[in-house]
């Protein structure tokens, strides 16, 4: 798509604005030394707009690119070009487009515009577009930073996983609304639903997993099955599942509360302690679960192996859990795999008063430290394997004072703790729209040292930083 720039053809342009802004900033305008940069720049411009037919810079994250071609920063100008980067960082400004013949006294408001600060509060963008239009000047088109260079790809993967999981939430919908009112479970329809979500945790995990984060959706039990559905399928895959079992898994994993349509919503959402009646009742779902399952209509025969899980999920491994059992058994794989999933879940997205919503990194370690009585320990571990010590949409603060976002786990197995992360504020703290995406395993040729790691997770609502919008 973009390649790096022979030396010298693109960085001219930007040395030669950045040195007159420096010298705009040092001496008055008569000066002849502010005429000579002026004159400098005006004529780079003008030859790359004749030979390119005109003149675009952008700023990605830290990477810049002249007419689409990025610019290789050598340390000879990494300074300078990496100053004039921060500049325009600082005022919003991700594109500039130049005319052919920017005149002098465009380039003068457009440079001192720059060289200041902008007014704390205003959105600078929007103050910068006004300087300019005060001041008559129309060569110098500005925008803000667009996704388009922090990888199509990623762009196209996300929107793929984003239809997916509104398609999947739509589905759920419709199959529990008519299961309220007395109607069987229709299976063509989440069948439909479920081979999406396999599909697409087949072809990106990462993108599927950083649905997880949506909030957009008021109804907790539909996200809670669709979410449980995502992470039993992703974790299916993780231990090598066929399609087909991956199918009956995400289909096992969506309606294995489908039993609790049975119980009141005031029991289901009550804050406070539920008494013995209510718990009863809440406890009963397995069992509601298992029968509701026998009237699926549309398959050839009744989804034993979901109606398992649904049965047996809270089960526990040492089978303490409910429903009580008296002869010795074991717990089905499913359910083994949708006990840790939900738990999870649960974990990351609880949403009444007594407790607060963890984060993933959190939830992780909550399962990590889980009884062993509780869950299969050997899928716990394949579990973390899968997610990483840092989920997807975890929120950290690197050792070089960045913050960033996982967006993915490390491609690398055995690097758990490394994840992907995207970079969403520079070390000064200034925010950064659609930042690079860096690999924490990535080292230093000189030391050997890494180049960053994490030092902490932090809580994004400290930072105003919705996570959601760097992986959903
Ligand atoms: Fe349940
Ligand atoms: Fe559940």
């Amino acid at each position: 798509m973009t390649t790096v720039q022979e030396h010298g053809v693109s960085t001219g342009v930007l040395t030669a604005m950045y040195n007159a802004q420096k010298t705009l900033q040092l001496y008055p305008i008569e000066n002849e030394i502010v005429g000579r940069s002026l004159k400098d720049l005006h004529d780079q411009v003008e030859r790359v707009c004749e030979r390119e037919g005109g003149l675009a810079v952008w700023v990605a994250g830290n990477y810049m690119f002249v007419n689409d071609v990025q610019v290789r920063l050598d340390l000879a100008d990494y300074a300078v070009l990496a100053a004039l980067r921060e500049s325009l960082r600082t005022h919003g400004i991700g594109r500039i487009e130049l005319a052919p013949k920017v005149r002098r006294d465009e380039w003068i408001v457009f440079l001192s515009g720059l060289a200041e600060t902008p007014r704390p509060g205003a959105e600078p963008l929007e103050s910068f577009q006004r300087r300019l239009n005060e001041a008559d000047v129309s060569s110098i088109k500005i925008g803000a930073p667009t996704a388009l260079f922090t990888g199509e790809e990623n762009v196209e993967a996300v929107e793929a996983a984003r239809r997916t999981y509104a398609y999947s939430v739509k589905a759920a919908r419709e199959v529990m609304n008519g299961v309220v009112l007395g109607k069987a479970i229709g299976a063509r329809r989440a069948e439909r639903a479920v081979l999406r979500v396999v599909d697409q945790v087949m072809q990106d995990r990462a993108s599927m997993l950083g649905m997880l984060t949506l909030r957009d959706y008021d109804d907790h039990s539909l996200l809670h099955a669709v979410n449980v559905a995502i992470l039993s399928v992703a974790l299916g895959e993780h231990l090598g599942f066929g399609r087909k079992h991956l199918f009956e898994l995400g289909f096992a994993a969506l309606f294995h509360d489908i039993g609790k349509v049975l119980i009141p919503t005031t029991v289901l959402n009550k804050q406070s302690w539920l008494n013995e009646e209510e718990w009863r009742m809440v406890s009963q779902h397995p069992d509601f679960g298992l029968l509701m399952l026998f009237e699926v209509e549309g398959f050839e025969e009744p989804p034993y192996r979901a109606m398992l899980a649904t049965y047996e999920h809270h089960m526990k491994i040492d089978l303490t859990g409910y429903p009580r059992v008296i002869r010795r058994r074991r717990q089905g794989l499913f359910a083994r795999i949708i006990a840790i999933t939900e738990s999870y879940d649960t974990a990351i997205s609880r949403h009444n008063k007594r407790y607060k919503a963890c984060p993933p990194d959190e939830a992780i370690r909550q399962l990590r430290e889980s009884e062993t009585s509780s869950y299969d320990q050997v899928l716990v571990r394949a579990f973390v394997n899968m997610m990483g010590i840092f989920p997807v949409s975890t929120l950290v603060i690197l050792d070089t004072g960045e913050l960033g976002v996982v967006v993915a786990p490390n491609p690398n197995p055995e690097a758990i703790g490394r994840p992907m992360v995207r970079i969403v504020a520079s070390s000064d703290g200034t925010r950064i729209g659609d930042g690079p995406i860096r690999d924490l395993t990535e080292t230093d040729p000189d030391t050997g040292r890494f180049v960053r790691s994490i030092a902490r997770s932090t809580d994004p609502e400290r930072y105003g930083i919705n996570v959601a919008d760097f992986v959903a």
